[in-house]
C-alpha cells in the first residue's frame, strides 16, 4: 500500500481543511495510506503525525485542524537530513506540502524527495505575472490566485464598503479611517480592497512620500469631508524605513513582525491634521487575523479541494522530484497545471509583487488593469446609487 504525507504551514487560511478533506477523500478511494504531521515542518522534524485516512474533516471550517508552525529547516543542522530521516522512518513515498513562500521554500532543500506543492496564503504572493505586456495583452499569469486570497479579498472589500462596511460611520461622523491589510512584502490584499472602494491604498512595492499623501488626503477630506485609506502592514516611507515594524520580534525567516501599520499612520496623521478638523475622528482599525479566519468562500473551497485530490493523484502516478501545483485560468475557467520546481531557481522565482500595471502610484489607486485581474477573483460590490449621490464631491 502506497503511503504519503501532508503538512500545513505558515499562516492559516480559509480552504486548508477543505485541502485535507479531499486529499483524504481520494487517498481512501485509491487505497492509499494518508499521514498528515502535526504543526507543519515542526511535527516532521519532531515526528509528531496523525493517521488521517479515517479521521473525518470538515472541508467548510477555517484554519487547519493539522495546525501550523513557521520553520525554516536550512536554518536546523542537517535539518533535510532529518526530514529525509522521518519520511524513511514512516514509510513515506511522497509529502504534500501546503503553505505560503517560506513554507513551500523548504522543498528546494529537499530536492530529490517526491513532493506536491500547494500555494495558499491570503497574502497572494506566490505565483509570476510575465514581466512584458499586461495580462489583457496575453502576459501569463502563474498561478491566477493562492488557497485563502479569494475569502480575504471578500472580507477586506467588505469591510472597507459603503454597503457592508466603514464607509457608512466614516460619512456619517466625518471620519478618516485607516484600514489595515496584510502583507509584508506585497499589496494584493490590500488592493484587492478596490472591490469596495476605498479611496487611498497604500502598499510595499510603492514606499509613501509622506508629504505628498497628505496633501492629497487633505484635498480628498475638503472634497468629500470623510477619507478610508487601507494600508499594507508591511508598507514603508520613500526615505526609507517601515510604516511600523518590530525590528526586536525577528522570526525564522528573517521578517520582523508587522502588524501595526494603519496606528502608526493614523497617529502620524492626527499630528498633523489637528489644524483642519477633530482629531478624534481620524481612526484606524487593524482587522488582520479576521480576514484569515472563518469559512472559505466558494472559490477558495473549490479549488482547496482540487489541489487536494490532485496532489493526492500526481503523487500516486509516481514522482521523482518536487512539483508546484498551479491554478491557470484558460478560457475564462481555471485548471490545474503540475510544474516541476527545478523550472525555478529558487522561491524568489515563485513571488510575485505589485508592479505599475496593476497599481497608479501617483492616486494610490488600483489601475484598470488591476482591477480586471482582481475583479475576475472577487466580485465588485455594487455602488448605492441612493447614498451615493450623498458622497459625491462639493463643488
Ligand atoms: O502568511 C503570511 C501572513 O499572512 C502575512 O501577511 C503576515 O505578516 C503574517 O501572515 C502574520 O502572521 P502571524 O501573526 O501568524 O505570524
Amino acid at each position: 500500500m502506497m503511503k504519503i504525507g501532508l503538512l500545513t504551514g505558515g499562516g492559516d487560511v480559509p480552504g486548508l481543511n477543505a485541502a485535507i478533506a479531499s486529499a483524504q477523500a481520494e487517498a481512501g478511494a485509491t487505497h492509499i495510506s494518508l499521514l498528515g504531521f502535526i504543526k507543519g515542518w515542526e511535527g516532521v522534524l519532531k515526528n509528531e503525525s496523525v493517521d488521517l485516512t479515517s479521521s473525518p474533516v470538515n472541508p467548510s471550517i477555517g484554519g487547519t485542524i493539522l495546525k501550523s508552525s513557521r520553520v525554516n529547516i536550512n536554518k536546523i543542522k542537517d535539518g533535510p537530513e532529518i526530514i529525509l530521516g522521518r519520511m524513511k522512518e514512516n514509510q513515506l513515498q511522497g509529502l504534500i506540502v501546503i503553505g505560503g513562500e517560506d513554507t513551500l521554500s523548504n522543498a528546494f532543500f529537499l530536492p530529490g524527495f517526491p513532493q506536491v506543492l500547494m500555494a495558499k496564503t491570503i497574502d497572494n504572493d506566490v505565483g509570476r505575472i510575465d514581466s512584458k505586456g499586461s495580462p489583457a495583452e496575453g502576459a501569463r499569469i502563474l498561478n491566477h490566485f493562492t488557497i485563502g486570497f479569494p475569502t480575504a479579498a471578500e472580507k477586506i472589500s467588505s469591510f472597507v464598503s459603503l454597503r457592508n462596511g466603514l464607509r457608512t460611520t466614516a460619512y456619517s461622523h466625518e471620519r478618516i479611517i485607516i484600514v489595515e491589510a496584510m502583507g509584508m512584502h506585497t499589496g494584493w490584499l490590500a488592493l484587492a480592497a478596490a472591490m469596495g472602494e476605498p479611496d487611498f491604498i497604500l502598499i510595499p512595492e510603492f514606499p509613501i512620500d509622506y508629504e505628498y499623501f497628505l496633501d492629497i488626503l487633505i484635498k480628498r477630506y475638503k472634497e468629500q469631508e470623510h477619507v478610508i485609506a487601507v494600508i499594507s502592514e508591511g508598507a514603508g516611507w520613500s526615505g526609507g524605513g517601515y510604516v511600523h515594524a518590530e525590528k526586536d520580534e525577528i522570526e525564522e525567516f528573517e521578517h520582523p513582525r508587522f502588524g501595526g501599520a494603519a496606528e502608526a499612520l493614523k497617529t502620524r496623521l492626527k499630528k498633523d491634521l489637528m489644524r483642519y478638523f477633530p482629531a478624534r475622528n481620524v481612526n484606524s482599525i487593524n482587522p488582520s487575523y479576521l480576514y484569515r479566519s472563518g469559512a472559505p468562500n466558494a472559490l477558495d473551497r473549490q479549488w482547496a479541494s482540487r489541489l487536494g485530490a490532485s496532489a493526492v493523484r500526481v503523487l500516486a502516478e509516481g514522482l521523482r522530484q518536487p512539483v508546484f501545483l498551479s491554478i491557470q485560468k484558460r478560457a475564462g475557467d481555471y485548471e490545474i497545471e503540475k510544474i516541476a520546481l527545478n523550472r525555478f531557481a529558487s522561491m524568489a522565482d515563485l513571488h510575485r509583487f505589485v508592479d505599475d500595471r496593476f497599481y497608479n502610484s501617483r492616486e494610490f489607486r488600483i489601475s484598470e488593469l488591476g482591477r480586471n485581474y482582481i475583479s475576475s477573483i472577487v466580485p465588485e460590490i455594487p455602488p448605492e446609487e441612493a447614498y451615493l449621490k450623498f458622497l459625491r464631491p462639493k463643488k
